[in-house]
């Protein structure tokens, strides 16, 4: 069971933000990505919309045999939680540890909340940190075009039109006093750099994606499911949609060719299956 593979999946490119941590804090593991490039963007559809796609997801990793699931995805991790409970093998949303670590990060007691409009609907992310902390101030604001803009390659922290949409989305945070941001979609973290040269250095960014990986590796060890190999894990990656766009931005953002790994699957023969 400790050579299979760790299961991410996402709408999109946005769990590449857990996979990049979990390359660096798990080298041995081999992970099978899957990213919904079809129907991206989640965060604006039905609550009852992003279940089905969240099941027939983690039903696509199940089918390939993985021993845990990282649903890489704060969409997903905050309407869809009845998945926790009917998975084969382990499984972790983003909600739990990304709020755990920005209240352990936040000083003044002033947490910012960013995320797409299903997440913010939801509440979770408040929920949580309340539920660590109640005298925690939250701010929350949802940021549905930062998905559109990653997933179209626009991720240059000097490209004007990210400039433009940052300031568009965090003026009011700007004024708020918070002391720590919640990038709380994982597509945030890949314009991460345009959101902290707008906020400044005194606001931290919480990654999602990297927090996610961090707290999946102990479920691995609580387990015993951690991969005892001393040879370097592979990496495969699975779209819905066109591989070329995907492959492109994935390159940029994890430093490196995924060329021959990105392979195209047909979600409509999943769903039925
Ligand atoms: N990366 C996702 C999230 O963390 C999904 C974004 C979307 O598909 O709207 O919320």
């Amino acid at each position: 069971m400790s050579e299979q593979s760790i299961g991410v999946f996402d709408s999109g490119l946005g769990g590449l933000t857990a996979v990049k941590e979990l390359i660096k804090v798990l080298p041995q593991e081999n992970i099978i990505y899957f990213g919904d490039t079809a129907r991206v963007p989640y965060g604006n559809r039905s609550q009852k919309t992003i279940r089905k796609y969240a099941k027939q997801d983690a039903d696509f990793l199940i089918s390939k045999g993985v021993k845990v699931i990282i649903a890489a995805c704060g969409t997903v991790s905050s309407v869809a939680t009845e998945l926790y409970n009917d998975l084969p093998v382990p499984f972790t949303g983003v909600v739990v540890p990304t709020a755990t670590a920005a209240v352990n990060a936040t000083e003044n007691g002033k947490i910012g909340i960013i995320g797409t409009s299903a997440t913010i609907n939801s509440g979770s992310y408040k929920k949580e940190i309340l539920r660590q902390n109640s005298s925690i101030t939250v701010f929350q604001q949802d940021c549905p075009l930062f998905v559109s803009l990653v997933e179209n390659g626009f991720i240059s922290p000097d490209d004007k039109i990210v400039q433009l949409v940052v300031e568009r989305y965090l003026s009011s945070m700007k004024t708020d006093g918070i002391d720590t941001l919640i990038l709380g979609c994982t597509h945030f973290p890949i314009i991460a750099k345009a959101i902290s040269n707008y906020l400044g250095d005194n606001v931290r960014l919480i990654d999602s994606g990297r927090e996610t990986a961090l707290y999946a590796a102990d479920i691995l060890k609580t387990h015993n499911l951690l991969n005892k190999s001393n040879t370097a894990g592979t990496c495969s990656y699975y779209v819905s949609d066109t591989i070329e766009s995907f492959r492109h931005t994935a390159e940029i953002f994890l430093g490196k060719s995924v060329e021959d790994e990105v392979k195209h699957i047909n979600m409509e023969q999943v769903a039925l299956q």
